[in-house]
């Protein structure tokens, strides 16, 4: 059975691999920047669970931050070009800069917690984690309440 199933894994990665290059479909954006706004929300959660001191694993703490840096990164490539839908107004694009800008400021408070983490522990990390707390400003002002589609 395992066999049978890493055949069929194998065959699908190999039709993955040789599939031409072709532009996105809107609906594979779409899928793949809530597939990353979803790992934000993700990390968001276990760093609350940390910081409230329901698990232990304070090592992890900037791992969680440094995730959230990379995860912006990606999507502002993903948001780059203008695909209104999801959850995602037209003003993303209509004011660009504003919007790069807010991930811009949450990508260097993530940083900043990271760094923070490595040299001073939790005792240093603490205060700053507070800058992070953009999600909701950004959505409040870029999000349709409901999916549009
Ligand atoms: C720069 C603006 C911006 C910031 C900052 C931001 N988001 Fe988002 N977020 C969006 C937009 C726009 C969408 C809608 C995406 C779509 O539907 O295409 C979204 C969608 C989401 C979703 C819903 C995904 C789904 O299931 O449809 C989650 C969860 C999320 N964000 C979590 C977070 C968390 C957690 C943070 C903060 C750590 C954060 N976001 C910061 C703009 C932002």
């Amino acid at each position: 059975m395992t066999h049978v199933l890493s055949i069929v894994g194998g065959m699908a990665l190999a039709a993955l691999l040789a599939a031409p290059a072709m532009a996105a479909e809107d609906k594979d954006v779409i899928d793949y920047r809530i597939n990353l706004m979803k790992t934000l929300g993700e990390q968001a959660s276990a760093i609350g669970k940390i910081m409230q001191g329901k698990v232990g694993y304070t090592a992890n703490l900037a791992i969680h931050t440094d995730t959230i840096a990379n995860t912006i990164e990606a999507a502002k490539i993903a948001f780059a070009p203008k695909v209104v839908g999801g959850t995602a107004k037209a003003e993303v694009w209509d004011n660009w800069k504003d919007f790069s800008d807010r991930f811009n400021a949450l990508q260097v408070a993530a940083k900043d917690v990271s760094a923070a983490a490595r040299s001073g522990g939790m005792d240093a990390a603490k205060p700053k984690v507070t800058a992070m707390f953009t999600c909701k400003g950004c959505h409040d002002t870029y999000r349709t309440k409901e999916p549009a589609k």
